[in-house]
């Protein structure tokens, strides 16, 4: 364990692991998770679905012919992780983790010690430079060829000051066309249209301004700015429940989850 994990403030990659019904979360985490589960029981199918949407981008962007991806704010690696599911479909697919919890690179490094196509860089996801410029970056990602940029239920993290949509731009500007951005991002309700509702929504801060990450609600519109110059692709920004198909299907007469999410293209 690294010295600079703090076991006493809970933190959002361990909740997220908790969430999804991983081990590799402690009390404190567990405490607080549990208070949100009081308050939006649904949180934890919500951290499912966004894994749905995931594997469903991952699919889609190799049958599209990309064997690379770069996982961007990618978690603890709980079952169903991304570099399992594109090395399930080709294991010469090449996967490059980016978290800036020292927790979250701690296990992903144990997890991928036998796995010479996957890595993890410790680095905050705006900082393009060191994430493509970092030793795993440049043996992972071949920058002539289109990248499968992943950025499941991140952005939410980042306020508009600590600018997400720049750095959306600067992947874009750096990596070859053909790539594609799967993006999801919980967002806040306007009218019954399946947002998280004002009165939840602040009990929910109130318990995430404990942890290490404050959440940021942005209204659909503002999740579609942040795709910048990717263009979205067949089914557009949609709820996030939309992603599940096939046997994963969501059930139809369930409410929409407060999370939308869309697959982008650099052309
Ligand atoms: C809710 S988890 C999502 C995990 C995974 N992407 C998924 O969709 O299942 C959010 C992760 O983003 C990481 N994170 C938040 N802000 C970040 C940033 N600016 N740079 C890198 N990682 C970040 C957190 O440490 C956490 O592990």
């Amino acid at each position: 364990m690294p010295s600079e994990v703090d076991l006493q403030r809970p933190n959002v990659a361990r909740m997220h692991d908790y969430y999804l019904g991983g081990a590799h979360n402690f009390a404190a985490d567990r405490e607080l998770a549990d208070g949100v589960l009081r308050i939006f029981p649904r949180t934890a199918e919500l951290a499912r679905t966004n894994r749905f949407f995931l594997r469903d981008a991952v699919r889609r962007m190799h049958a599209a012919g990309v064997r690379q991806f770069l996982d961007l704010g990618a978690g603890i690696p709980t079952a169903g992780a991304p570099h399992v599911i594109a090395q399930s479909l080709d294991p010469a697919c090449r996967v490059l983790a980016v978290d800036r919890e020292a927790v979250v690179v701690s296990h992903t490094r144990a997890l991928l010690a036998d796995n010479p196509l996957a890595d993890v860089v410790q680095a905050d996801l705006r900082d393009v430079d060191l994430v493509l410029g970092s030793g795993p970056g440049r043996r992972l990602i071949d920058r002539e060829k289109p990248v499968g940029i992943l950025v499941g239920g991140v952005l939410h993290f980042l306020s508009d000051g600590e600018e997400p949509e720049k750095a959306i731009f600067d992947y874009h500007r750096e990596v070859a066309s053909g790539s594609q951005l799967a993006l999801s991002h919980v967002v806040s309700s306007q009218e019954g249209d399946g947002g998280c509702p004002p009165g939840v929504r602040e009990r929910v801060d109130d318990l995430y301004a404990r942890s290490s990450g404050k959440l940021e609600w942005r209204t659909v519109p503002e999740v579609a700015r942040l795709f910048g110059p990717f263009a979205l692709v067949d089914p557009g920004l949609a709820p996030l429940g939309c992603w599940r198909t096939g046997e994963y299907a969501a059930d139809s007469a369930s409410p929409p989850l407060p999370a939308v999410a869309g697959l982008a293209r650099k052309r």
